[in-house]
């Protein structure tokens, strides 16, 4: 059996005699692709520490083997905090005024590209299939030719991806480019996505357009198509369905009485939203105080890259904005929005959703966004609940039937909410339905086989072309 060998920034190891842990959207695609495959997980430890080893630390767990580095606290500064989450991750959002680029930053970036590079290089067999996820390891490609790795190797990327006039004020636009046609497949979350770098390459890179989303630069071919991520939908029906018994959601749901629910679940993350959406909740207890009392707001946000100071900032002003809101609007009997900072596990989250009349996912710009299509999971056929969704997440391509709403607008999303909240249950349904057949047939099994496929085609074009 062919080897996969994945490799991304964080590493989900399972505990011992375990064969995979249930964690966030990445590793839970990850593992999917290893079910048809044996293979090798290479990244980050998630250790920092002075002195770390060249070699990584090996690790079995049944089927696959984990390979993992440590970082040094300068590489942890410059590759992860600041290059990685300073100045990609917000021109990747579009988010240009955020973002914050050092020369030094970026250096750091590269020599953990060529570090993990050489590791890699002596754990592949020739027959490996080599699959990189996300904006961490852009130029792992291009290190690992450098290693004279020849193997196909294709690389998918998790988040957004700009247009030129967003992307190229970045500083190493150019070298990231450059470094991404290494890659023999590229995939992207959405149609406008693959535009966006496809145009930028062609226009920006002389990159000639060969048909078919493939593209020749620089003498090397690569191609580019979308792949819009999916969920593992059996594993969380399940859980929302079985979720009535745990005491968290028991707890939550008993509190509730007779109010309606409004969610929102996300990392603390300025992409998602999360002071607009309060905002937004704001207005809509301002125009509608006859529902004052009777719908409670959860939010949940994890804390998230706190060493990166605009997410510092992010967290004090969501902080300040619960106070006012609460202050301003509650009674010693209701509290208008309970804000949480812990990371429940999926299960408790799937109850969660299943209880929520109405799922609020407003990020401001996301390449996918799972708890979409996870809340549209959970819901009960007989009484499924309402998203409303962003223009902006990449799912909103596959969540035409959602209530669709501009996140810079606070009106729009505070009417929206009240439409959820009074929406009939036939048209709950209707649109309900037709988006949970469609997460069942494009779920994370089929997103996995389609680029897994697709990666394959590469060895036997390799093949073909070097006997010819
Ligand atoms: C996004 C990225 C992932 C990342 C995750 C959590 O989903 O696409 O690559 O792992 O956020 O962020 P963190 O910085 O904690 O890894």
């Amino acid at each position: 059996m062919a080897r996969l060998v994945i490799v991304s920034n964080r590493v989900a190891i399972p505990a011992e005699g375990k064969a995979s842990v249930s964690a966030g959207g990445l590793a839970v695609a990850v593992n999917e692709a290893f079910s048809a495959y044996e293979g090798l997980w290479f990244g980050w430890s998630g250790e920092i520490s002075d002195n770390p080893d060249a070699e990584p630390k090996l690790i079995d767990r049944e089927r696959v083997q984990y390979a993992v580095l440590d970082l040094s606290p300068q590489d942890y500064k410059e590759y992860y905090a600041g290059f990685a989450n300073r100045a990609l991750w917000p021109i990747m959002h579009y988010r240009v005024g955020l973002g914050s680029y050092s020369r030094s930053d970026y250096s750091g970036y590269q020599r953990v590209n060529r570090t993990f590079a050489r590791a890699l290089a002596k754990l592949l067999e020739p027959d490996d299939l080599v699959w990189v996820h996300d904006y961490h390891l852009i130029p792992l490609a291009s290190e690992l030719r450098g290693q004279g790795v020849d193997n196909p190797i294709g690389y998918f990327h998790h988040i957004p991806w700009p247009g030129a006039d967003v992307f190229n004020t970045l500083p190493a636009s150019g070298d990231l480019l450059r470094a991404i046609a290494d890659y023999d497949l590229i995939g992207l979350q959405t149609e406008p996505d693959v535009q966006n770098l496809s145009r930028n390459l062609i226009d920006h890179m002389r990159a000639i357009p060969l048909g078919g989303g493939s593209l020749m630069v620089d003498g090397r071919r690569t191609k580019i198509r979308s792949f819009p991520i999916g969920i593992d939908v059996a594993g969380f029906k399940e859980a929302a369905e079985k979720a009535g018994s745990n005491k968290v959601v028991r707890e939550t749901m008993a509190g509730l009485r007779t109010r309606k629910l409004l969610i929102g679940v996300d990392r603390l993350d300025y992409s998602k939203g999360v002071p607009e959406r309060m905002e937004a909740v704001d207005r809509f207890f301002a125009s509608n105080p006859d529902q004052r009392g009777n719908v409670v707001y959860i939010q949940i946000t994890p804390k998230s890259r706190s060493e990166v100071p605009e997410y510092e900032q992010l967290s004090r002003e969501v902080n300040e904005k619960v106070g006012d809101i609460n202050g301003m609007l509650g009674e010693p009997a209701w509290t208008p929005i309970q804000y949480v900072t812990k990371a429940y596990p999926r299960p408790v989250l799937a109850g969660l959703y299943r209880a929520a009349r109405v799922g609020l996912v407003t990020p401001m710009r996301d390449g996918m966004n799972l708890v979409a299509k996870e809340y549209i999971v959970a819901q009960s056929e007989e009484d499924p609940g309402v998203l409303v969704l962003s223009k902006f997440a990449g799912a909103a391509r596959q969540m035409q039937e959602a209530l669709l709403v501009n996140p810079y607008d606070r009106f729009e999303m505070s009417e929206a909410i009240r439409e959820a909240l009074y929406m009939p249950r036939d048209e709950r349904l209707a649109r309900w339905k037709p988006m949970s057949e469609r997460m069942i047939r494009e779920d994370v099994d089929w997103w996995a086989r389609n680029f897994m496929t697709e990666l394959e085609s590469f060895r036997i074009l390799d093949r073909s072309s070097s006997t010819t």
